[in-house]
């Protein structure tokens, strides 16, 4: 278990990357694709994953600890990849808690990139699918309608997905049947594309594209949210955010290690070394 209170005043130029679980994982992988030159952390909630079903004050709760570990630990910046926590803790960590407590850091979602880059598009109708608590809260559509007031938006959310997925379940007939369920009516909607609103979901990229066919883009969104980040490090040199010599990963997990290694390696397309348990409560 890592030591408690390990509060560095200072950022150590390290970019940290927070998700509820493993999900994340195929955020990262892109950022270490596109982005290599820097160091970063990985922190994962497993413990108490999914954060989909909680509510807005768990979810900002949880975020908050989360946030105090990172920063606590020298990160610049911290991306939360997970779109549940983007939606429902992002806002507030972004106006209430950094200016109080780290003012010279910076949190980053995930909704306002891929909001971005479909709003932008020549479409009529896009589609969303995420966790019941994304959904909700509507952040997407809020998102999508402040960059073009005339775009449509179809909204569900595909609550099985996350358990499937983290049971390894993904490839089952029984996955793609429940896939085939929630993604059919969107279909019907007259949709351009498809946004993927959560970490998980990109595990099933291939299929999620066969089912919609064609004519429905369906994009990764990991890939989409690394060049928004590789812009907005160009943007804000006032992060110190510098290449680094000994470009270090370092792994957390509130949860067994083991566990997290395990599925988060089919999730990075990666090996994971250097992966420690942590309490994040205590910060
Ligand atoms: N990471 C979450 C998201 O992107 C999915 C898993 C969860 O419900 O915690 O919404």
């Amino acid at each position: 278990m890592s030591d408690k209170k390990t509060k560095e005043k200072q950022p150590k130029n390290i970019i940290g990357v927070f998700d509820s679980g493993l999900g994340g994982l195929t955020v990262f992988k892109h950022f270490l694709e596109s982005l290599p030159e820097y160091n970063y952390i990985y922190l994962g909630d497993n413990a108490r994953l999914p954060y989909g079903e909680k509510s807005q004050d768990t979810i900002y709760e949880y975020s908050l600890e989360a946030m105090e570990f990172l920063f606590s630990r020298g990160c610049n910046l911290v991306i939360i990849a997970c779109n549940t926590a983007s939606a429902q803790a992002l806002r507030r960590l972004q106006q209430e808690y950094l200016p109080k407590h780290w003012p010279d850091r910076r949190i980053l979602g995930v909704i306002r990139p891929l909001a971005e880059k479909f709003a932008n598009e020549k479409l009529n109708k896009i589609g969303v699918i995420g966790t019941k608590s994304t959904i909700g809260s509507k952040a997407y559509e809020i998102e999508i309608k402040k960059l073009n007031p005339k775009m449509k938006v179809e909204a569900i959310s595909a609550p099985l997905l996350v358990p499937l997925i983290e049971e390894g379940w993904a490839k089952k007939p029984e996955t793609k049947m429940i896939l085939k369920k929630y993604l059919h009516p969107l279909k019907t909607k007259q949709i351009g594309a498809l946004i993927l609103g959560c970490t998980h979901y990109p595990y099933l990229l291939k299929e999620i594209k066969k089912i919609m066919g064609r004519r429905i883009s369906v994009l990764d969104p990991g890939k989409i949210i690394a060049d928004s980040l590789k812009k907005y490090l160009i943007e804000h040199p006032e992060l110190n955010l510098k290449p680094a010599k000994e470009k270090t990963r370092h792994y957390f997990t509130t949860d067994d290690p083991k566990l997290f290694k395990d599925l988060g390696e089919k999730f990075l397309e990666h090996r994971i070394t250097n992966i420690e348990q942590v309490k994040i409560t205590d910060f």
